[in-house]
């Protein structure tokens, strides 16, 4: 049935459109060795989609400069689908260049895919520069990208197209309409191009057919460099952010089709457009692969109301792909690529969709980059629980790795050892911890990293970079009540270890009993006493807990412009609270609940917290309250932790008066939210939403006063 479906429509396309029609193409390229002579090898890779069948129809020549004699292998077909609908091919060529200035391939053709707006011929330019750069000392590679043959988005349902913009050398790079007249950006009046993100947006609804998009990627360094050919003539290329006219240190050329289907029923994931689940790569993710070594990537997605019948996949020569089906309307696709020798250090970009017959999953690309061997493979061990993340890497297997220069996104974040491993844990709130949709999952995702002394010039130890993730199902995210309540926050750090706090609400003086975290947000009235308490949870004997300071937002964000402060420098600001004397380990405190004017419902309370060794005289915590003229001070590392953040809440000041009939006086009134069972899946996706803004608005700005009323 689907399948006499497909044969109208391309018995259709043959009789409208031409034989062969040009889909769009990418380019990249990477230096190779350099010899003796001077001269570099520059290695290229062009990818090019077309409907009807299949073959590379450019023929790249040298537009300027000197270009060396280019060499090619014959087109490889890298994926196609049946009836000859849509077709990617890739040509790997070659080029022994003298470094003496910049040089410009390109390629045109006749003959786009019919299109609305009638564009006929298609010329693609690479510009290439052989020379040294100062950072790298070696020659610029090009930003990476590609798409996927066959871009097709129903009228009613396209949002926006993420492309992907990796550089291999981290220069910043910047996508941009082909030609500087802009007739491109003319072509597209309902599209936005998001230049330094590399997303295409919808402002207005395209028209039905295929719309072309002539791109070409810029990379610009982050620092000021300068390149030198081999005659050891320089140019400067100024940072990106410190020049009003930045110079591109390459530019590649990026074309696709999009073809607008008609409207659909819905748009909704997983219902009306396939949705991928796991362990399908997030877009933007970084694979390792190794020379001679099978990697695997596996593609899952999902449909209700029809059935996936492919995966559209832009990969490297030689990558295969098998589908299976699994049960509830669920395809799998394992690509799998062998990288040879002459793959070493490359950088390849793989971009993937799921295709129905009038509909097609969102496009993902990711990079795998390729190494002599996997540093890590089966060595590092990735510890999932409730709250926290764990890894463990042996230590064996990271020679030239120099524990003391590694750290976790946040770098107020370090990692510990014992004799065999390095050790790190953390909690999903913490250490730079992110939280990614990956479909039926929340991926919370870290990354180790190696870091230099800013002010050395070489290094002898080994840098490493590498990222893992443990992922929960949405639905036990929801109904652990992370999103609510605060678990324990797990930070590692070199000289103290691994340590967490707890940060609770109880029920009354005796901080015996807490408030039970399926009852947040927790119910207040105003002039109720509250009882909060921080405990330090440490392996370590004798350490001190210091409160720095606690202030009250409105908001789950401890930078929040509206704020009240609580304590600050480690002096009680506010005239209700009253501390509890305790073991050093723990903070209790009482204060009057509050509510901020303007309209705030709710209260988060965030303090600030370190930890002391307990004998050390001259730490933080032996200080105690400071006025502000004696607040800088040398940090003792092995003395004391960072700053660290921790939040509870919200609390939910109650509106309207004391209610007669409530319970007994007590402060708490358990909110039984309704509906929650039903509306878990929701609750989920507006939950992340929530998170996601959060992170996105954080500022720093906290001079702003702000009136709050006490009853
Ligand atoms: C570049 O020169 C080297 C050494 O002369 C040679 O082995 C290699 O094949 C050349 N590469 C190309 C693409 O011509
Ligand atoms: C851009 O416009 C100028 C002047 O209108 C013209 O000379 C130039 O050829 C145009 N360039 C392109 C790439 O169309
Ligand atoms: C880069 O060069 C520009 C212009 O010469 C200068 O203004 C800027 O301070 C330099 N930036 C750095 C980071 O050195
Ligand atoms: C593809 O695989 C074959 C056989 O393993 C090999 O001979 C060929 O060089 C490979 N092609 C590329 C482009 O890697
Ligand atoms: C170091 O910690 C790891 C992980 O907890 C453990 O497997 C290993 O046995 C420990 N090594 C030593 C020498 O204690």
């Amino acid at each position: 049935m689907a399948h006499g479906t497909m044969l109208l429509l391309l018995s259709l396309a043959l009789a409208l459109g031409p034989a062969v029609g040009f889909y769009g193409g990418s380019m990249m390229f990477t230096p190779g060795n350099r010899f003796p002579d001077g001269t570099v090898e520059m290695h290229f890779y062009y990818r090019e989609s077309s409907r009807g069948p299949c073959g590379s129809q450019a023929d790249w020549i040298c537009e300027s400069g000197s270009c060396g004699i280019l060499t090619n292998t014959e087109p490889v077909v890298t994926d196609s689908a049946a009836e000859n609908l849509w077709c990617q091919s890739e040509v790997y060529m070659a080029t022994n260049v003298t470094s003496n200035g910049p040089f410009i391939l390109s390629s045109s053709g006749c003959c786009w895919e019919d299109n609305v707006h009638g564009v006929g011929g298609w010329a693609l330019r690479t510009h290439v520069d052989a020379g040294r750069r100062s950072d790298t000392h070696s020659p610029n590679r090009s930003p990476v990208s590609a798409a996927i043959p066959n871009i097709r988005i129903p009228q009613n349902c396209f949002q926006s197209i993420r492309l992907l913009a990796h550089d291999p050398d981290d220069d910043d790079v910047r996508c941009r309409f082909n030609d500087a007249n802009c007739t491109g950006c003319h072509q597209h009046p309902n599209i936005h191009l998001q230049e330094e993100l590399c997303t295409l947006r919808r402002e207005n609804a395209l028209d039905v057919g295929v719309h072309v998009f002539e791109l070409i990627l810029e990379d610009y360094a982050v620092s000021n460099i300068t390149v030198t050919d081999v005659s050891g003539v320089s140019s400067v290329n100024n940072a990106v952010s410190d020049s009003s006219n930045p110079t591109a240190l390459s530019q590649v050329p990026l074309q696709f089709a999009v073809e607008i289907l008609p409207p659909s029923q819905g748009c909704v994931p997983g219902v009306n457009k396939p949705s991928f689940l796991t362990p399908t790569p997030l877009h933007g993710d970084v694979h390792h692969a190794a020379v001679g070594e099978a990697h695997e990537i596996t593609l899952r997605a999902q449909i209700s109301d029809s059935s996936i019948y492919d995966f559209q996949v832009s990969g490297p020569s030689n990558m295969s792909k098998t589908l299976t089906s699994e049960s509830n309307g669920v395809l799998v696709a394992t690509l799998t690529w062998t990288p040879q020798e002459t793959d070493l250090y490359r950088r390849v970009p793989v971009c993937f969709a799921a295709d129905t017959l009038h509909s097609q999953s969102e496009m993902r690309c990711i990079i795998v980059a390729v190494a002599k061997a996997r540093v890590l493979s089966g060595d590092a061990k990735v510890i999932c629980e409730d709250n926290s993340i764990s890894i463990v890497v042996s230590k064996a297997t990271m020679d030239g790795i120099d524990q003391n220069w590694l750290q976790l996104r946040d770098p107020t974040c370090s990692l510990t050892s014992n004799d065999t491993h390095i050790l790190g844990t953390m909690s999903l709130n913490t250490c730079g911890t992110t939280m990614d949709d990956s479909g039926d999952f929340i991926v919370f995702k870290n990354e180790i990293n190696s870091f230099e002394n800013p002010n050395a010039v070489i290094t002898r130890r080994n840098q490493v970079k590498f990222g893992f993730s443990c992922q929960y199902p949405k639905m036990a995210i929801v109904s652990n009540g992370y999103v609510n309540h605060k678990s324990d926050y797990i930070f590692t750090e070199s000289s103290f270890g691994t340590f967490g706090y707890a940060f609770e609400i109880f029920t009354d003086s005796s901080f015996d009993s807490q408030v039970d975290p399926s009852l947040y947000p927790v119910q207040v009235q105003l002039m109720d006493q509250l009882y909060m308490g921080i405990e330090a949870h440490t392996a370590l004997p004798e350490v001190t807990l210091f409160v720095e300071s606690c202030r009250a937002t409105p908001e789950d964000n401890p930078f929040s412009a509206v704020f009240y402060d609580i304590i600050k420098d480690g002096c009680v600001m506010d005239e209700t609270v009253m501390v509890y004397p305790s073991v050093s380990t723990k903070y209790d405190f009482q204060i009057q609940a509050f509510k901020f004017t303007g309209g705030f419902d709710e209260v988060y309370i965030s303090c600030s917290v370190i930890l002391c060794a307990k004998d050390s005289l001259n730490s933080r915590c032996a200080q105690g309250c400071l006025g502000q003229a004696a607040r800088r001070r040398r940090r003792d590392v092995s003395q004391e932790t960072s700053r660290h953040y921790i939040t509870q809440g919200p609390l939910r000041v109650a509106r309207q008066a004391r209610n007669a009939a409530s319970n007994d006086g007590g402060f708490l009134h358990m909110s039984t939210s309704t509906g929650v069972f039903a509306g878990l899946f929701v609750v989920s996706i507006v939950v992340l939403v929530g998170i996601l803004v959060y992170n996105a608005r954080r500022t720093r700005s906290v001079d702003r006063m702000h009136l709050l009323s006490t009853f």
